[in-house]
């Protein structure tokens, strides 16, 4: 499939339902030819650059080792070491990176950054995380799901936590792939108001939903999925005490375990905070799906490599 080749990966809202359903078929593929040991060298000698202005251990390990398995090779760049830390513009150093590599990866702060790198390279851009989105997490969360529940249409998604960069791109995900995504928050603390519109018009489109709630108890009631994540995210270490306050309660800990359903899943996109947002038992309980969804972040940004490099 040609279609998808050439563009960015900066959300899944950009994505058609068809499409996002197309990239977890390749990912399924791709993780089933690893698995039996077979080769998949579909980017033979091509290069991504990896752009870090924040910590990673997920995103940078898959993404240098999927390049690997697909034949190609990775560059870690480190904001502390290329001149775009030193105030290079983004749009100089995504001219100059598109004449030597096939495509960028970026982790950093502000998203209009990781627009705007798209927009002057000639090659693709995958979005790593920013403080807006995190695609590549939610795709591998979807694959996760279709593994576990053999399907995403119809099933409800309880988030519970900060209305982050995880928040959105769920409602983003979650919507095109018809699920009633729940985003319980703290008074406050609320997702972004236009990405709750945008999801909510992609949800009502594939007979999903998006509500968003302030009452854990009540928003876990009866949900096949269950979400969380850090309290403070990259870039608000600052803010850590007030926010540990503030969500006080917002918790996947036993009490919500028994309003679930028996058998929901529990993901977490990783690194948690065991006694803040979920408890050891929980992480480490029977529901807890939390490896195997770190394990797709391998599989899923495969597959983005492989459809759009
Ligand atoms: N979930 C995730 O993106 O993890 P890293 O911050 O370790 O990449
Ligand atoms: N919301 C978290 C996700 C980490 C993968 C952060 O941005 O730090």
């Amino acid at each position: 499939d040609e279609r998808m080749r050439g563009r960015d990966f900066l959300s899944l809202h950009d994505f058609t339902r068809d499409e996002i359903f197309y990239l977890l078929d390749v990912a399924k593929e791709l993780k089933a030819l690893q698995k039996a040991g077979k080769p998949h060298r579909l980017l033979e000698g091509k290069t991504l650059g990896m752009i870090f202005t924040k910590s990673s251990t997920r995103t940078r390990v898959s993404f240098e080792v999927g390049m690997y398995q697909l034949g190609g090779s990775a560059l870690f760049l480190s904001s502390a070491d290329i001149q775009l830390g030193r105030g290079e513009p983004i749009k100089d150093t995504a001219r100059v990176l598109s004449r030597y590599v096939d495509g960028i990866m970026i982790r950093t702060f502000a998203h209009e950054d990781v627009v705007e790198l798209a927009k002057y390279a000639d090659i693709p851009v995958i979005n790593g995380l920013t403080d807006l989105l995190h695609p590549c997490q939610v795709l591998a969360d979807l694959l996760t799901i279709v593994e576990h529940k053999g399907k995403t249409d119809g099933l409800k998604m309880t988030y519970i936590g900060d209305g982050n960069n995880m928040a959105h791109e769920l409602m983003y995900g979650g919507a095109k792939a018809g699920m009633h995504v729940v985003i319980c928050t703290p008074e406050g603390y609320e997702p972004d108001a236009e990405v709750v519109r945008l999801a909510t018009e992609d949800a009502k489109a594939n007979g999903g939903s998006i509500t968003l709630m302030n009452d854990p108890v009540e928003a876990s009631k009866d949900a096949d999925v269950l979400y969380t994540d850090v309290w403070a995210s990259m870039g608000q270490e600052g803010e850590a005490n007030v926010r540990a306050n503030a969500f006080q309660g917002f918790q996947i800990n036993g009490t919500i375990m028994k309003v679930a359903k028996p058998d929901t899943i529990v993901l977490h996109c990783l690194p948690a905070h065991r006694g803040e947002e979920i408890t050891d038992e929980v992480i480490e309980g029977p529901n807890s799906v939390v490896f195997d969804e770190a394990e797709n972040r391998l599989h899923a940004q495969k597959a983005i490599m492989a459809v759009v490099m």
